[in-house]
C-alpha cells in the first residue's frame, strides 16, 4: 500500500534569526574540519581501512580551502573490487525476497535520520567537501535526498500495484516485478549528494544489490550517507561502498557475467565509453542479460528570452541558473539568447547584481565568498583540475575577438578554487562557447535581432549535442508555444518563465535526452521501472 501523503521536505531558511540552526551547523562544520576522517571501503558490511598499506589512499580536500584535508579515502585494490561484486551477489537472494514493506522501511528511516539527527552533519559534509553554501546544501543533501527516498517508496508501491487487466473467468494474470538478475553498478557524481543517494537507493529499493563507486570529491558526504543507511537497517552487502580508480573498478565490474545494470551520472564522455564497453560485452556474450543502462550526463542548457519577457525576472533567473553552485549543476544555464531591444537592460541587471558576487536568495548573513565562507553565494569550483580547465576557457575568451567578457573573468587560487561568475557576450551565433559544456561559472550570451525569434529557436535546437534543460522567458503566448514546439527535443526539462535548474522530486521529473542521457527521469516511477524485470504469470483455474 503506497503511503497516502508524501510532501516535499521543507527547506530550512538559515536566516539571521535562526541561531539554533547556525549553532548546530557550526559544530558539525568544526567536527569535520578538525582532522581528516579516515574513510574505509564498506564491503559486505565490513570496514576495510588501509592498515596494511597495500592500498592507495586519496585525500579529499576542502575546495574553498585546499590546504585543508577533510578525508583520507581508502582506494579499493583488485581483490576488494572482486570482493564487493561477490558481496553484492551473495546478499541478493535474501534482500530480493525481503517484503517490499521492510525494504522500504529502511529508506524511509534513513530519510528521517537525515532530516533530523544527521541534518547538520550531512550539510557540513556537503558544504565542506563539495563547496556548497548552506542553501545549496539544504536543497541537495537534505530536501532532494530525503524526497528521493520517500517518493521512491510511493512510486515503487504504485509500480507493484500495476497489474494486467483480467482476461476471462477461470484465468488469473499477474505481473511479478522481479529485481534484475545479477547486480547493479552505480557510478555517482560529486555535484549532488542527493543524486548519489538516488543512484544507489532506487535500484536497491526494488530488490537489487549494488556496487557503488562514489566520486572522490564527494567521499565524505557519501560515506556519511552509507553509515546512515546502515544505521537505518540496511543489511550487509546490499550496497557496497567502493571508492577507487574509476577505470579499474569499471573494468572489473563490466567483466563479470552477473553485471545487470549501470546507473550513472557524470560526464558525457565517460558515459559514452562505458556504454560502448557494455555493448561490446553483449556482443561477446559476456552477460546473461542485456544490461540496463541508465545515465544522466552533460548539457549546454539555454535561457531564451523573448522581447515580451519581464527582463528583470529573466536576468535574475539567469544569474541563479548560471551561477548557483558555481554553474556545476548538470542543469546549469550556460548559454542565453537575448533580444537586441532588451539586451542593454538585461546586461545591466546581470552585471550590477554580479558586482558584489553575493546574492544568496535565502541566507541573510552571507559574507564574502572569497573568504571561503560556506554561507556566501559564490563558492569554489570543485578541484584544481576543474579550476585549471575553466581558467583556460576564460583566458581563451580574453583573446578571442568574437567574445567580450562583460562581467567576471577573474580567478584566485591562493586559498580555494575561486572563479568569479563570468558573463561572455558573443557576436557569432555558432561560436563554440555556445555549444561546449564548461561545467563552471561561465555564461555565454548571444544577442539576436528581435524579429529573428523563430530563427533563434531553430538555432538553439540545432546547436550542439545535448538535450537536458532549457527555459523560455516570455509574456507573449504565441512565443511560448513556438519555443515549446521548436525546442521539443532540445530539453528533457523545459521551463517557462523560470530558471532551468532546481527540479523538485515529484514535481519536475528530471533527465534529458540526446547526448544528455537516457532520460529515465529521476524523481519519477520511470527510473524504478528500469531496475525491475517483469515476469507475467498466467494461471488457469
Ligand atoms: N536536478 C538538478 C536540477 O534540476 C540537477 O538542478
Amino acid at each position: 500500500q503506497a503511503p497516502k501523503q508524501i510532501a516535499n521536505e521543507p527547506i530550512k531558511s538559515f536566516g539571521s534569526a535562526d541561531t539554533k540552526d547556525w549553532t548546530s551547523l557550526d559544530s558539525s562544520l568544526k567536527k569535520f574540519n578538525s582532522s581528516p576522517l579516515h574513510i574505509p571501503l564498506v564491503i559486505d558490511g565490513e570496514r576495510i581501512y588501509n592498515e596494511e598499506k597495500n592500498r592507495a589512499t586519496l585525500t579529499q580536500t576542502n575546495p574553498a580551502d585546499h590546504h585543508c584535508a577533510l578525508a583520507e579515502v581508502t582506494q579499493a585494490n583488485e581483490q576488494d573490487i572482486l570482493n564487493s561484486i561477490q558481496a553484492a551477489k551473495d546478499a541478493k537472494s535474501k534482500w530480493s525476497l525481503m517484503p517490499f514493506y521492510d525494504r522500504a522501511a529502511i529508506f524511509l528511516r534513513a530519510a528521517d535520520l537525515i532530516a533530523t539527527k544527521y541534518r547538520y552533519d550531512m550539510l557540513a559534509a556537503t558544504i565542506l567537501g563539495q563547496g556548497k553554501n548552506v542553501y545549496q546544501a539544504e536543497i541537495d543533501c537534505i530536501a532532494e535526498l530525503v524526497d528521493f527516498f520517500r517518493f521512491n517508496v510511493k512510486y515503487a508501491s504504485e509500480l507493484y500495484a500495476e497489474q494486467p487487466i483480467e482476461s476471462s473467468p477461470g484465468v488469473w494474470n499477474k505481473a511479478e516485478y522481479r529485481p534484475l538478475e545479477g547486480f547493479v553498478y552505480a557510478v555517482t557524481p560529486f555535484n549532488f549528494t542527493a543524486i548519489a543517494a538516488n543512484l544507489v537507493a532506487a535500484p536497491a529499493l526494488v530488490g537489487n544489490t549494488v556496487v557503488w563507486k562514489p566520486s572522490p570529491a564527494a567521499a565524505l558526504s557519501n560515506y556519511l550517507l552509507m553509515t546512515i543507511l546502515e544505521e537505518a537497517g540496511l543489511p550487509k552487502g546490499v550496497i557496497n561502498f567502493v571508492p577507487g580508480d574509476a577505470i579499474e573498478v569499471t573494468n572489473k565490474v563490466l567483466g563479470d557475467k552477473d553485471f545487470a545494470a549501470f546507473h550513472f551520472t557524470g560526464s558525457t564522455n565517460v558515459f559514452k565509453q562505458i556504454y560502448g564497453k557494455i555493448q561490446s560485452g553483449v556482443v561477446e556474450n559476456l552477460y546473461r542479460d542485456y544490461p540496463r543502462i541508465v545515465g544522466e550526463t552533460g548539457g549546454k542548457n539555454f535561457h531564451l528570452i523573448h522581447p515580451s519577457a519581464n527582463i528583470g525576472h529573466a536576468a535574475l533567473s539567469t544569474i541563479r541558473g548560471a551561477f548557483e553552485y558555481q554553474g556545476q549543476k548538470c542543469s546549469a544555464t550556460s548559454r542565453a539568447y537575448v533580444p537586441e531591444s532588451k539586451s542593454e537592460d538585461f546586461f545591466k541587471e546581470l552585471t550590477s547584481n554580479l558586482e558584489g558576487t553575493i546574492m544568496n536568495p535565502v541566507n541573510t548573513s552571507a559574507t564574502s565568498a572569497a573568504e571561503g565562507d560556506p554561507h556566501g553565494f559564490v563558492g569554489p569550483v570543485i578541484h584544481e583540475q576543474s579550476f585549471n580547465k575553466l581558467v583556460g576557457v576564460i583566458e581563451e575568451a580574453k583573446k578571442d575577438r568574437e567574445l567580450e567578457i562583460l562581467s567576471g573573468g577573474q580567478y584566485d587560487r591562493s586559498k580555494g578554487w575561486f572563479i568569479h561568475p563570468t558573463v561572455i557576450k558573443t557576436t557569432n551565433p555558432n561560436h563554440k562557447f555556445l555549444s561546449t559544456e564548461f561545467f563552471g561559472p561561465i555564461l555565454t550570451v548571444y544577442v539576436y535581432p528581435d524579429s529573428n525569434f523563430s530563427e533563434v529557436c531553430k538555432l538553439i535546437d540545432s546547436t550542439g549535442i545535448y538535450g537536458l534543460t532549457g527555459s523560455v522567458f516570455a509574456r507573449d503566448r504565441d512565443a511560448i508555444v513556438e519555443a515549446s514546439e521548436t525546442l521539443r527535443y532540445s530539453a528533457g526539462n523545459f521551463y517557462i518563465n523560470d530558471k532551468c535548474t532546481g527540479a523538485v522530486v515529484g514535481q519536475q521529473w528530471f533527465g534529458g535526452a540526446r547526448m544528455s542521457g537516457t532520460n529515465d527521469k529521476a524523481g519519477s516511477s520511470n527510473i524504478l521501472s528500469r531496475f525491475v524485470s517483469i515476469r507475467n504469470i498466467k494461471e488457469n483455474f
